[in-house]
Parts: C-alpha cells; sequence; structure tokens
C-alpha cells in the first residue's frame, strides 16, 4: 500500500469542512482528543466486519438507522432509549418476519456532523454560513451561532460517549431481552393501525420462546435471548476529529477509526482524488460509501480499487441513494458491473436522501410510499441480477415526530407542523419505522426463499 498516515489526507483537497477562525484552539482540542480513550475497540469493530461478511454471503441482513444529525440539545436518556427501542422492534420483525439474522448498526452516538447543498443560508434577505451539525457550529439563525467552534468537537466526543454507554448498557442489561420486547411492543402498538398484526407476531414469538424455554434454552443458558450486539456508525466528515480517533490496534498493528465501528463517506464528498478516500483507505474499520444517482461504473470500480485493494468480504459497503424513479435506471449496470468483476461489496438501500421534497408549506420531508418504493426496487434489482440486497439505512426516530409523510396513520403536509423537530432531514416516527419492518420483511422473506 502507497504510505498512508492518519493525517496524510491533509495534502489533498477536501470539501464540506469548516473554516475555523481560531487554528490555535483548533490545534490544541485536536491533541486532547488524540490522547482521549477510544470509544470503541478494534476487537469489536472486527466482529462487526466478520458480521458484515456473512451479509456480503447473503446470509444476514443489516438494519441501519438513527436520526440524520444527533443534537446537543435533543441529547437525553428517553430520546436515546425510544431510538434503541424502534431498532430493536424492527429489528425483531425482521429476524422473525424475514427468517434472517439482524446486524444492528444504530446511525448514533457520533452523528454529529452535516454536509450542506449550499454553504450560505438565507432568509428573509439576511445571509448566514450555513449550519453544518452540533459538532462545528450551532443552528439558531445568529451571525454568532454559525460561527464554528472547535470545542465542540470535544463536546460531541463525550456526547457520544455517553450515547454509547447507554446503548451498551440497554443491549446488554435486560432492554434488548427478546421477552421484553415482545412485551412493550406490544404497549407500543396499542392505538397503531397495526395492532393486530402486529399481536399476532408478538404471540408468535412469544410461543417460540416458551417452546425454547421447555426444551431448556433461556435467558441463564442462551445469553443471545437476552442480549444483543449494537454497533454504532456516522458520517465521517470532519476529518481532524475522525484522525484525532484514530489509534493503531496494539494486536494488529492496524489503524481503526476509534470514534465508531462503522464509519461512512457521503455523496457529496467521494471524490477520488479528495481526502475521505485517503483518509478511509488505510483505517481498517468496516466502512461505506454512499451511491448516488451521478454515479459512473467506472468511477465506483476506482473506488473499490481504493478502498478495498484486497477484495475483502465485508470491507466496503455501497449504500444507495438514487430516489425511487431513477434507481430502476441507473442501479442495474452498477451492481452487474461489481459482479462482473467480481468484487465483494454490500449492497444496502438508503431509501431517504434520493426521496426528499418541499411541501407548499415550506416543510422538508419524504413520503413512505416512495421510500418503500424505493426499497422495493432495490431488491428487485438485486433479484434480477442474481445479486443480495445485504441491508436498509434509514433515517428515523423512536419519538412520535410528524415529519415523513404517509403511513398507516396517513400524516398528510398539513400534519408535519405539529411534531417537526429534526435539526435536518425529516426522520420517520416510531409507527413508520414498524410499519416499514412488517413492509420489508416480506421482501426479505421473497428474497431469501426464491
Ligand atoms: C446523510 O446520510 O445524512 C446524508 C447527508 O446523505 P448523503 O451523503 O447520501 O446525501
Ligand atoms: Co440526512
Amino acid at each position: 500500500m502507497k504510505q498512508w498516515n492518519p493525517d496524510s489526507w491533509r495534502a489533498l483537497p477536501i470539501v464540506q469542512q469548516p473554516d475555523y477562525n481560531d487554528l490555535k484552539k483548533l490545534a490544541e482540542i485536536e491533541l486532547e482528543l488524540k490522547s482521549a480513550p477510544p470509544l470503541v475497540f478494534a476487537e469489536e469493530t472486527r466482529s462487526l466486519h466478520q458480521q458484515l461478511a456473512d451479509v456480503c454471503q447473503g446470509k444476514a441482513f443489516i438494519l441501519q438507522g438513527g436520526d440524520c444529525a444527533e443534537s446537543f440539545s435533543q441529547f437525553n436518556a428517553s430520546s436515546i432509549r425510544d431510538t434503541f427501542k424502534v431498532l430493536m422492534q424492527m429489528s425483531v420483525v425482521l429476524t422473525y418476519g424475514g427468517k434472517c439474522p439482524i446486524v444492528k448498526i444504530a446511525r448514533m452516538a457520533g452523528q454529529y456532523a452535516k454536509p450542506r447543498s449550499s454553504g450560505i443560508e438565507t432568509i428573509d434577505g439576511i445571509s448566514l454560513p450555513s449550519y453544518r451539525g452540533d459538532i462545528i457550529n450551532r443552528m439558531d439563525f445568529t451571525q454568532e451561532a454559525r460561527v464554528p467552534d472547535p470545542s465542540r468537537m470535544l463536546k460531541a466526543y463525550y456526547h457520544s460517549a455517553s450515547t454509547l454507554n447507554l446503548l451498551r448498557a440497554f443491549a446488554q442489561g435486560g432492554l434488548a431481552d427478546l421477552h421484553q420486547v415482545s412485551r412493550w411492543n406490544m404497549s407500543f402498538v396499542e392505538a397503531n393501525p397495526l395492532k393486530e398484526k402486529y399481536q399476532q407476531l408478538a404471540e408468535r414469538i412469544q410461543d417460540a420462546l416458551e417452546f425454547m424455554d421447555v426444551c431448556g434454552m433461556n435467558g441463564a443458558n442462551a445469553a443471545y435471548l437476552t442480549e444483543t450486539s449494537l454497533y454504532t456508525s456516522h458520517e465521517a466528515l470532519l476529518l481532524g476529529y475522525e484522525e484525532a480517533l484514530t489509534r493503531r490496534d496494539h494486536l494488529s498493528g492496524n489503524w481503526y477509526d476509534c470514534s465508531a465501528h462503522f464509519v461512512w463517506i457521503g455523496e457529496r464528498t467521494r471524490q477520488l482524488d479528495h481526502a475521505h478516500i485517503e483518509f478511509f483507505r488505510g483505517i481498517n474499520n468496516p466502512v461505506g460509501v454512499k451511491v448516488g444517482p451521478g454515479m459512473k461504473t467506472d468511477e465506483l470500480l476506482r473506488i473499490i480499487d481504493a478502498l478495498n485493494p484486497d477484495n475483502i468480504a465485508g470491507r466496503l459497503t455501497f449504500i444507495t441513494r438514487m430516489g425511487a424513479d431513477v434507481l430502476p435506471e441507473k442501479l442495474p449496470a452498477l451492481v452487474k458491473a461489481v459482479q462482473s468483476e467480481g468484487r465483494n461489496i454490500v449492497w444496502i438501500s438508503d431509501p431517504m436522501h434520493g426521496n426528499t421534497e418541499k411541501t407548499s408549506n415550506g416543510y422538508k420531508t419524504r413520503n413512505f410510499n416512495q421510500i418503500m418504493r424505493e426499497i422495493s426496487q432495490f431488491f428487485s434489482v438485486h433479484k434480477a441480477c442474481g445479486t443480495y440486497p445485504g441491508g436498509v439505512h434509514l433515517e428515523m426516530t423512536g419519538q412520535h415526530v410528524t415529519e415523513c409523510t404517509g403511513g398507516a396513520y396517513g400524516l398528510s403536509e398539513q400534519d408535519l407542523e405539529q411534531r417537526y423537530h429534526t435539526q435536518c432531514d425529516p426522520r420517520l416516527n416510531a409507527d413508520q419505522v414498524l410499519e416499514m419492518g412488517f413492509l420489508v420483511a416480506e421482501l426479505l422473506k421473497n428474497a431469501r426463499t426464491n
């Protein structure tokens, strides 16, 4: 491999980064982060890598989800718990309905930096630098709030650490207990139009658990009934922060970005000769790259050459985000090229970012049916190509927000103003996630049995 260092990206062009005024303070903060404990361990990252290799071979399916942007102001135990619960809930529906192990990756504990389509935001004739995520500046529309502040990196690190702490406790300490999951699911769906369907599933799971209990398999001797593995992920956009958390693993001698188990490069920063590809090629985490409708076949293959030259299964995931109308036209050529070159790639669908629209009353939203349509087309393309649809990537929350239209409750554009709380893009709410769980489980079952 060509010489690589955690800071070799600094010599290359880079976009979507803040212009810090106080470079001395920036250097101090980065130094402080360099000596801070890692948020995740290399060994955990390797176990995720192994599970992604299983996905690559069609043996498991990925559920990746969480906020578009985490925020310091909505940082509290109940929002972390609710998103954890809804991830678990969808995962149980997918496991049972899709008859498939689910790899759970939270888009949490570090999702604080946002790429923006414009560096400037204008409201009522006033133009200010755009909000770039809580790790960089503040969302309020004032000059002062929009100044990038390096000390926010430290705050993001500590917020990530406590989010991760709680997620680990939930995953190991009872909240992931399958007996519990079916129980809290019930109260959760009390008023839901899908209650009947859900109740049946919960009863079937309950029966299966009782049967296993009679056979002597229970929480005391089968940890998988009471514990789960939940991994973390975010877009590794702010490279100064990611570099500062990159550590050499003593066991393997390899470098890992210890800010999360899985990191990805966004659609706006995946230029082949730019800094993000350079940084990613040297870290040994499993990594992702967003693939939008503009991706060319040749470009895609060169990204694989750069990020997975040894063709290791599970190392590289393509997260396609094309839009429901565009995907059937653009995705097949990419999938076929990867397949005919024999490259090991995990494909997952982000059905959110290509389906964003603006309502007449000014809200950025996404429609449930459009989102589902992209997922189902993603499955169809892989079926036609003989490749495996490896997962879904959702912007979602456990809160009962009103940000995406549609779904069983029939959320309309007029309803959006009720609880529109997102810091950035519109998220599916808990009910919409659950409903999507059933629909995706059906697609998954078909994909795996046909
Ligand atoms: C995102 O995942 O929030 C995002 C900005 O996506 P993309 O890079 O695909 O636009
Ligand atoms: Co987003």
